[in-house]
């Protein structure tokens, strides 16, 4: 599974992405505005820095704006995903950027019908929001296994891209439902190396080697 960084904070890509285990990013409207920056200025150090899908999202709403939109985002980078909505013009512009070779992840999906909609449409990802259903007090995960099955039987060549994601516990889900890549935020993925048992073990160890006076190297 892929880890896509949800964030548009350079500070907090930094952290993530010294691990060497970030594949991609997503940004959106929202974490742009987080920033304070300029979107084609943060997409284009957002890109310097990690070598993968780089989610930019269009702002227009009618198909001649997402077009215009999506192509003047996807020259700065070619690791540019322009991200369009779940709409009829999102997917039709999804259409005419996938017939390009440019890629595409289509955003805020909620049904497998939309998920459905998206492959046909030639997307590279679909992004089901699992944490904005379960604050509707529906699971998330039901959409995200649904989807699974569903691009199984249609053979489907999306990428499901897991989003919203906002717990350990989403993550681990995620896994093993098998979907290709998660996007979470900076201090969700930071989190996941944690456990008390490593950190005590680790603890006893370190106080144990240092008490044999050996050195290694
Ligand atoms: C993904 O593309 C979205 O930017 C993000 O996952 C939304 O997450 P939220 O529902 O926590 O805002």
């Amino acid at each position: 599974m892929k880890f896509f960084i949800d964030t548009a904070d350079m500070a907090l890509l930094t952290k993530c992405a010294d691990t060497g285990l970030v594949d991609g990013v997503t940004t959106n409207p929202t974490l742009i505005r987080q920033s304070g920056r300029n979107i084609h200025e943060v997409i284009g150090e957002i890109c310097a820095l990690v070598d993968g899908p780089i989610s930019a999202e269009v702002a227009a709403m009618d198909f001649e704006g997402m077009k215009s939109e999506g192509l003047a985002l996807s020259k700065i980078h070619p690791n540019v995903t322009v991200k369009l909505p779940m709409t009829w013009d999102g997917l039709k512009a999804c259409r005419f950027f996938s017939d390009k070779g440019i890629k595409t992840n289509v955003t805020l999906c909620f049904s497998v019908n939309q998920a459905v909609l998206a492959a046909k449409a030639g997307a590279t990802f679909v992004s089901p929001f699992i944490g904005r259903l379960d604050d509707q007090v529906s699971d998330g995960m039901d959409l995200i296994h649904d989807i699974v099955e569903a691009y199984v039987a249609i053979d489907a060549q999306t990428n499901i891209l897991g989003a919203s994601v906002r717990t350990p516990l989403h993550v681990k889900q995620c896994a093993m439902a098998g979907i290709q890549a998660i996007t979470i935020p900076p201090a969700l993925f930071l989190k996941l190396i944690e456990h008390p048992l490593t950190k005590a073990g680790l603890d006893t160890f370190a106080a144990d080697w240092a008490s044999t006076g050996q050195k290694i190297a």
